[in-house]
C-alpha cells in the first residue's frame, strides 16, 4: 500500500534522506523511531506527498504519485491519506465539528452528510459534548482527537502520524494512542506512526529505526 525506492532528499546541500527503500502492506502498521534530526518527519512528509524527494519512486495505493498532476495529487491526498501532526493545526475560527468535516467539504460531500459523518466520528472519539466548541476552548487531548477525526473523515487508506502524542501528558497521550490504534484497526488503515517514544513504538507490529537519513533496521 506504501512503497518507496531510492528516496533521496537534501536541504541546502545537507543530505537528509539517503537512499530510503520502504514498504508497508495493506492494513499493516509500523512505527518509525530515531533521534531528533534523523529524518523521520521529512520521510513522513515525502511519503504523504506533502514534500517531494530529489530522486526516487513512491507508490501509494498502487499509484505512482509522480504520474499525477498537481491537482490530481491534491485530490488523491484528500481521498487517500489522513495526517495527524504533533500540533493539531486546527483552524481557530471553526468549531470541532467543522474542523473534522473540512476534508469532506473539500472532497465535495454535501454539508449535511459531511457534518453527520463528522458527528459520528467525534462521538466515537468521546467528543459528543464538544462538537460546537472552538479549538481554543478544548484541552490538548481534545484538540488532538478532533485532529484525528479530521484525518479519518474521508476514510483514508493510509494514516500518517508524526509524534501524535508528543505534546500531551501521559493520560491524554494514552487515550489518543489507544483510540488511534482502535480506529485504524476497525477501518483497516495502513498506518505509520513516527515517534521517539519506544513505549508507543512497541504497540505497533513493526518498528523501523532511522539514523542519519537511513533506515538502519
Ligand atoms: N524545510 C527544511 N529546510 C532545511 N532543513 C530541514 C528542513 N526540514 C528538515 N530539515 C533538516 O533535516 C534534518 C532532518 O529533520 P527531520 O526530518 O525533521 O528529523 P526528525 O523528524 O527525525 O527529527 C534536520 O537536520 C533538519 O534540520
Ligand atoms: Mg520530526
Amino acid at each position: 500500500m506504501i512503497k518507496c525506492k531510492g528516496i533521496q532528499k537534501s536541504y541546502d546541500k545537507i543530505q537528509v534522506l539517503r537512499n530510503i527503500d520502504f514498504e508497508l502492506a495493506e492494513g499493516e502498521i509500523c512505527s518509525i523511531v530515531g533521534a531528533s534530526g534523523a529524518g523521520k518527519s521529512t520521510l513522513l512528509h515525502i511519503l504523504g506527498t506533502l514534500d517531494s524527494p530529489d530522486s526516487g519512486m513512491i507508490e501509494l495505493c498502487y499509484t505512482d504519485v509522480d504520474s499525477l498532476s498537481k491537482n490530481q495529487l491534491a485530490h488523491f491526498r484528500n481521498q487517500n491519506i489522513g495526517f495527524i501532526f504533533q500540533f493539531h493545526h486546527l483552524l481557530p475560527e471553526l468549531t470541532a465539528l467543522e474542523n473534522a468535516a473540512l476534508p469532506a467539504y473539500i472532497y465535495g460531500v454535501d454539508e449535511k452528510s459531511a457534518n453527520r459523518n463528522a458527528q459520528l466520528l467525534l462521538d466515537r472519539l468521546n467528543l459528543s459534548h464538544r462538537m460546537y466548541h472552538k479549538p481554543s476552548e478544548l484541552s490538548g487531548g481534545e484538540q488532538q482527537r478532533v485532529a484525528m477525526a479530521r484525518a479519518l473523515i474521508n476514510k483514508p487508506k493510509i494514516l500518517l502520524a508524526d509524534e501524535p502524542t508528543g505534546n500531551l501528558d501521559q493520560s491524554n497521550a494514552e487515550e489518543v494512542l489507544s483510540l488511534l490504534l482502535e480506529m485504524r484497526k476497525e477501518f483497516n488503515i495502513t498506518t505509520i506512526i513516527v515517534t521517539h517514544d519506544l513505549n508507543i513504538a512497541s504497540r505497533t507490529g513493526k518498528i523501523f529505526t532511522m539514523r542519519d537519513g537511513m533506515i538502519v533496521n
